[in-house]
């Protein structure tokens, strides 16, 4: 086991930086999830730690030493991909200890690891079954199992369940993350899926462009993200994003009538004055429904519908149309308005994008 961390770390092909000078600590077991849109870098860097890619600028450390000049083969890692390969003509016990057998571990010890993986993941049954006669999911289990044996100092995963059914894939993932635990071992995990990284992540490290946007526990970065892109690639569904026009003693609401004011403790008192043209970020578990008749100074419910005790609903401000989410239990009557909770609003500054209101962006 191992702590990693990229010092200024920067890959470019060719004229073009695939990673622009990265740079994070990912602790002793640790469980850290890249996450990002795809071409954002993720498995460029991923691969940078492997060994299989060379930094252009910046370092690797793993326990604080240098790793840049070591290969793969000298770092002991092991790494998972989207596409499992199995050795089909070998049953699943000796796949899982194929990578022992390679460097001559004594069958004592082979014997011994391969029980303790077994129990583990819980691949009793599938032993002496050939690959071909396994589910996606399983083989990706084995695949760890092989992955994990012999003890790597930090465990690589690129997008590893994204090639499972959608039904097995949720249940792969709370095992997954069961299993690291269990394991204790440093993982980087890499995905574009913002729930998978959400549900497995001690830390989210969310990448767009070749860059790290931020570096959060999961509940922070979708409560306290420090831009408009991390604030919408994170929640579904999106966060939604309203223009700000500032009239007089608040805020308007893109083309509405609906003014934000800092007597309903909506608006904070800085944005009053503030110089900066602005756009409000609201999740949609944020906005709620009020009863009552549409009227002057509120917003209009477009449409509602309701799934279990959840109730979805659009509302127009201007061209645009946004998202709410209810998830109060026993109303009922006409549902004319939307209102926000003034504590679940966010702050942006319209041309950088950055959160402008504390919070994550301080
Ligand atoms: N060997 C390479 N040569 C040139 N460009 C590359 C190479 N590998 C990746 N890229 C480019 O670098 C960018 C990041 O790729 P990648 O790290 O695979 O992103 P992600 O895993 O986030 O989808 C992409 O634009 C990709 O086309
Ligand atoms: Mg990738």
């Amino acid at each position: 086991m191992a702590e990693i961390s990229l010092k200024n770390l920067t890959v470019d092909f060719a004229g073009f930086k695939a990673v622009d000078d990265v740079s994070l600590t990912v602790k002793d077991g640790e469980f850290v999830v890249y996450l990002g849109p795809s071409g954002c870098g993720k498995t460029t860097t991923l691969r940078c730690i492997a060994g299989l890619v060379n930094a252009t600028s910046g370092d690797v450390l793993f326990d604080g030493k240098r790793v840049n000049e070591l290969s793969a083969s000298e770092r002991n890692i092991a790494m998972v991909f989207q596409f499992v390969s199995l050795y089909p003509h070998l049953k699943i016990r000796e796949n899982i200890v194929f990578p022992l057998k390679a460097r001559g571990v004594p069958r004592a010890e082979i014997a011994r690891k391969l029980d303790w993986v077994t129990d583990v993941f819980k691949l009793g049954d599938e032993l002496d079954r050939y690959p071909s006669a396994l589910p996606p999911g399983a083989r990706q289990k084995v695949a760890l199992a092989r992955a994990v044996i012999r003890d790597p100092a930090v465990l690589l995963l690129d997008e590893p369940l994204s090639a499972i059914d959608e039904q097995f894939r949720e249940e792969m993932r709370w095992e997954l993350g069961h299993l690291q635990r269990q394991l204790g071992v440093t993982t980087i995990y890499v995905t574009h899926d913002q729930r998978e990284a959400m549900s497995l992540a001690d830390r989210i490290v969310l990448m767009n462009n070749s860059r790290i946007v931020q570096i959060s526990e999961p509940d922070r970065i979708f409560f306290d993200p420090v831009d408009i892109f991390a604030g919408q690639f994170i929640g579904s569904p999106s966060m939604n994003l309203i223009d700000l026009v500032p009239v007089s003693g608040g805020l308007r609401l893109g083309d509405s009538d609906v003014t934000l004011t800092v007597d309903h403790h909506d608006l904070p008192e800085w944005a009053l004055s503030s110089r900066k043209p602005l756009k409000l970020g609201v999740r949609p578990l944020n906005v709620h429904l009020v009863d009552g008749p549409q009227g002057g100074g509120s917003i209009p419910v477009d449409d509602v519908f309701s799934v279990g005790r959840e109730r979805f609903f659009t509302f127009t401000v201007g061209d645009n149309v946004y998202q709410g989410v209810d998830k109060r239990t026993n109303r009922s009557g006409t549902e004319g308005r939307v209102s926000f909770d003034p504590a679940g609003l966010l702050f942006f500054d319209a041309a950088t994008g950055r959160r402008v209101d504390g919070g994550a962006a301080e």
